[in-house]
Order: structure tokens, then C-alpha cells, then sequence
């Protein structure tokens, strides 16, 4: 039978089970080629989504908000200075008067602390669209391109290389739920958050696969799928050149590729920032997915959104 997510927030992957994960995702696919073929699907005609932003965005502003018009519904968008939250009025007051109005909210914040608390006083569900700790919106996108690419995705093996930060936290997280292996290969200093790394692994084993982190980049080794991100993440401008020194020899170019499966897919959940991270010709290889990645925000969001206020 399938699992039902109707009502529930999403704050973080790991409150969501295996199933839950793997529901959306066969949902995200069928949305997909719905929209491929030309059929529209109004599943959420007459709802709203309000959308918090913290932080500036392309792919998570424009997806949710397209993926609303596509399912008949509205997202209006609330920018860093329409509520200022936290400073305006307190998280709860702002939570519970969406709650009236709109009947999902998605939110972009600094602390994760704040989408916590949204999602404690709502009455509606609440998507976490980027916290300083975590990112699922991108990592179930993520998931369903890593799916297209390579078949089933238990048993493959993701290594993470670069900036231990929200995005290798709901890496770690998916990864472990699908019975992935993943390697978070980092610069020393600059690790995942240990209890996270510990949760994660912990779940990894209940589903037969290996979470780990390491400074050393072997840890790529026969890796099906090599993923970075930003070394300096938002909120963390003024690190940025100490950062770019210091993460050097973690850049994901032929020679670091050369470690990993011939056929490993190059992913990136942008913005990128060649010649950093990664190398603008790594970028532009034909294992290089980043775009797949990006259009996917649009269908798992929308299978999301569907399942949890459908
Ligand atoms: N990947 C991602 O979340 O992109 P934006 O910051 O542009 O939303
Ligand atoms: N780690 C990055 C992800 C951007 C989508 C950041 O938080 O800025």
C-alpha cells in the first residue's frame, strides 16, 4: 500500500522514511512524463503556497512557483524584506497567520531553527527550501536524476567532495534512506556536522549501505556519482577567499574524475562557480547532469506538494 505524507512537513529527509522518499520520487516520474506528453494535472487548483525567503534563489523560487501554476494552485513569494522574519514578529505569529491563508509554506532561511519553529506552529505543511543545515528539495530532485541515469539506486555509491554543509547533511540523508553508499570527502576542518554524519550512518545501516566521511580524497574511489557544491555557502561571503586556499585540492576536475568509475555522472546543484569547485570544462562533460538536476527541482517538488497537501 502507499505510504501516505498528506499533512507532514518537510523539514529535514530524515523525517521521512525509505518508502516515503521512494513514493515521491514515483510520483516525481509520473508528473514528469505527464508533462512530457502534454496533460495537465491540476492537483492543487485553488490552493496557495506562500514562500519564505531568507536568501536570494533561482531554481528554488522559480520551481515551486512554476510547479504551483502547472498544478492549478498560486505561490506568492515573500522576499527577505516583505516579513523579516525573526525580527518583525515572532516565527510562531508568522506560521500560524500563513496557516490561514495559504495551505502549504515553503521557507529559505539561515537557521534551521526557524523552519523548525514554522513547522511546529503551522496547521499546514512546511517545506524546508534550504536551511543553513539542510537542503531535501534538492537532494529528492537529486534522487530521481540519479534514478534516470543509473537504474536502481540502492547499491550505487555517491561520493560528496568539497564544503562538509547542508547540502552533504541531506546528501547523507537521502543517500542512507535509498540504501545508497556515500563518501563525504572534505578538507579537514570542514567536515559534516558529527552528529549528523552519526544519524546518518546509523539509518544506512538499517538499509544495507555505508555513510562515511573522510579528508581523503580516495574516498571517490569507484564512486558512480561524484556531487559538490559551493565552498563558500551563503551567509559565508566574507570566508570565501581564505575558503578558496584552503579547499584547493578538492576541486572536481578530469584529475580528481579519473579516480571514480569511467561512467560516474558529475552533479551540482548550482549555482556553480567555475574554476573553483569545479572546473567549467568538468562541468560541460557529457556525464555532467547539472542540468537534469535542475529541471528535476520541478517535478519532485511538484510530486511533493501533491502528497503532502493534495
Ligand atoms: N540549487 C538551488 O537551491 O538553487 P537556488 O539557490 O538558485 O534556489
Ligand atoms: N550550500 C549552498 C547551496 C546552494 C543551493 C548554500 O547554502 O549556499
Amino acid at each position: 500500500m502507499a505510504v501516505s505524507l498528506k499533512g507532514r512537513s518537510l523539514v529535514s529527509l530524515k523525517d521521512f522514511t525509505r518508502e516515503g522518499i521512494l513514493e515521491i520520487l514515483r510520483t516525481a516520474d509520473t508528473l514528469k512524463l505527464e508533462r512530457f506528453r502534454g496533460h495537465t494535472h491540476p492537483l492543487l487548483a485553488g490552493k496557495t503556497l506562500a514562500m519564505i525567503f531568507q536568501k536570494p534563489s533561482l531554481r528554488t523560487r522559480v520551481s515551486f512557483e512554476a510547479g504551483m501554476t502547472q498544478l492549478g494552485g498560486h505561490a506568492i513569494y515573500l522576499s527577505p524584506t516583505d516579513i523579516s522574519i525573526g525580527q518583525r514578529e515572532p516565527t510562531e505569529d508568522i506560521a500560524k497567520v500563513l496557516s490561514r491563508y495559504c495551505d502549504i509554506i515553503m521557507a529559505r532561511t539561515f537557521g534551521h531553527d526557524i523552519v523548525v519553529d514554522l513547522a511546529t506552529h503551522a496547521t499546514v505543511p512546511v517545506i524546508n527550501g534550504l536551511s543553513d543545515e539542510e537542503h531535501p528539495c534538492q537532494v529528492l530532485a537529486d534522487l530521481q536524476t540519479i534514478g534516470e541515469k543509473k537504474g536502481p539506486l540502492d547499491g550505487l555509491k555517491l561520493a560528496y567532495v568539497g564544503d562538509g554543509n547542508n547540502m552533504t547533511h541531506s546528501l547523507m540523508f537521502g543517500c542512507a534512506s535509498v540504501g545508497m553508499n556515500m563518501t563525504a570527502v572534505t578538507p579537514p576542518d570542514y567536515e559534516p556536522v558529527a552528529s549528523i554524519c552519526k544519524q546518518a550512518a546509523t539509518l544506512g545501516m538499517e538499509n544495507d549501505c555505508t555513510i562515511e566521511a573522510t579528508t581523503d580524497l580516495d574516498g571517490v574511489s569507484d564512486a558512480d556519482v561524484i556531487y559538490t557544491d559551493t565552498w563558500a555557502s551563503m551567509g559565508q561571503e566574507a570566508e570565501a577567499a581564505e575558503r578558496r586556499e584552503l579547499f584547493k585540492d578538492y576541486q572536481v576536475n578530469a584529475k580528481l574524475m579519473a579516480l571514480a568509475k569511467p561512467s560516474a555522472i558529475i552533479m551540482h546543484c548550482l549555482p556553480a562557480h567555475y574554476g573553483e569547485e569545479i572546473d567549467f570544462e568538468t562541468s560541460r562533460h557529457r556525464n555532467c547532469v547539472i542540468f537534469d538536476q535542475a529541471e528535476n527541482r520541478l517535478h519532485a517538488q511538484k510530486a511533493l506538494m501533491v502528497l503532502l497537501a493534495g
